[in-house]
């Protein structure tokens, strides 16, 4: 995101492309198999199919063929690591996941400090194939692991006064070398309404293609928003607190004009600089039209009926 004016993964750790999609090739031929494929509208659960048409469930029917792993994970943006696209893979080897707490703080019955192999341990994850389409207008198609953020919150129980979900970024400057300037505010902060936050498509990453999330994706723990734009899909999260009022976020303090709250993904509605119109897959030369929440318009468009989308864009 352009305002105006890993320790890298050994080879043995990563799931390479073919190899990730022969894996799926058997786990299908072996039996059934559990997998959700948000890709189409319509999410579509293929919990029954087994090989050929499980393969074609997840990687959906729209063409939506996933990204690569090397650009999912080498493409990034992680301003805590650099303000490059590669910089996040570059420089987050090292980060350090374990010991890691989540503090859950403010409007619910639960609040504490829980650990991350609690959480993992509580919500397992399972499979959704999501696109991803940053606000610069390039997209990806990620099959991501994780668990629904409601099944979290139904956990904690919000009290009747939780209006909004606010998530923090770890701070750690000694870490995280670009916390050393102050290109944003830090920590990093993002905010969903509680409806958005309890809907069935939000996810909490814990991986993708099928290992633990690569440190410059957020590990160990990211928000997953598909039907809006990524700068709202804040990684390695350290805490959750419900709260009454709209919490700010970190791209919308720093330039409201340009990023809004809610940040659907709205191809009618341009980012003062340029078009939100068309995107550009990663991998792809030719840019494609951008569709409507990402394409998850009938999943969620409701959740919007009575607002503005010009006006709280
Ligand atoms: N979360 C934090 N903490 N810091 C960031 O700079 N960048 C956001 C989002 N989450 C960002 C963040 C933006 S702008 C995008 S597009 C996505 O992460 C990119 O996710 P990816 O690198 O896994 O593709």
């Amino acid at each position: 995101m352009l305002i105006r004016k890993p320790k890298k993964i050994s080879e043995s750790e990563i799931t390479p492309y073919e190899m990730y999609l022969d894996r799926r090739k058997f786990i299908g031929q072996a039996g059934r198999v559990a997998l959700l494929a948000a890709v189409a509208p319509g999410a579509l659960v293929a919990g029954d199919l087994t090989g050929e048409e499980a393969e074609a469930a997840v990687i959906g029917s729209q063409g939506d063929e996933l990204t690569p792993f090397k650009h999912v994970t080498e493409y990034n943006n992680f301003y805590e690591f650099g303000t490059g696209k590669a910089d996040p893979a570059r420089n987050a080897g090292d980060f350090r996941t374990r010991p890691w707490t989540v503090a859950i703080e403010g409007q619910c019955e639960r609040p504490g400090d829980y650990a991350i192999e609690d959480i993992l341990g509580r919500f397992p994850s399972e499979e959704r194939v999501y696109r991803l389409r940053c606000v610069e207008a390039w997209s990806m198609v990620i099959p991501w692991m994780g668990f629904p953020l409601k099944d979290l919150l139904a956990w904690v129980q919000p009290t009747s006064r939780a209006k909004y979900v606010e998530f923090t970024t770890l701070h750690d400057p000694d870490q995280m070398p670009g916390q050393r300037r102050r290109v944003l505010d830090w920590p990093y902060v993002e905010g969903l309404r509680l409806d958005e936050a309890m809907h069935p498509l939000t996810l909490m990453a814990t991986g993708l293609y099928g290992q633990e999330l690569p440190n410059q994706n957020g590990a160990p723990l990211r928000l997953v928003v598909p039907w809006k734009y990524g700068f709202k899909s804040i990684k390695s999260i350290v805490r959750i607190r419900l709260v009454e009022g709209m919490p700010s976020s970190s791209w919308n303090g720093l330039a409201p004009t340009e990023y809004g709250f809610f940040a659907n993904v709205n191809p009618e509605v341009d980012h003062p600089r340029w078009s939100q119109a068309r995107e550009r897959r990663l991998g792809e030369i030719r840019r494609r039209p951008t569709l409507m929440f990402n394409g998850y318009a009938d999943e969620v468009a409701s959740l919007y009926e009575s607002l503005d989308l010009l006006r709280w864009f």
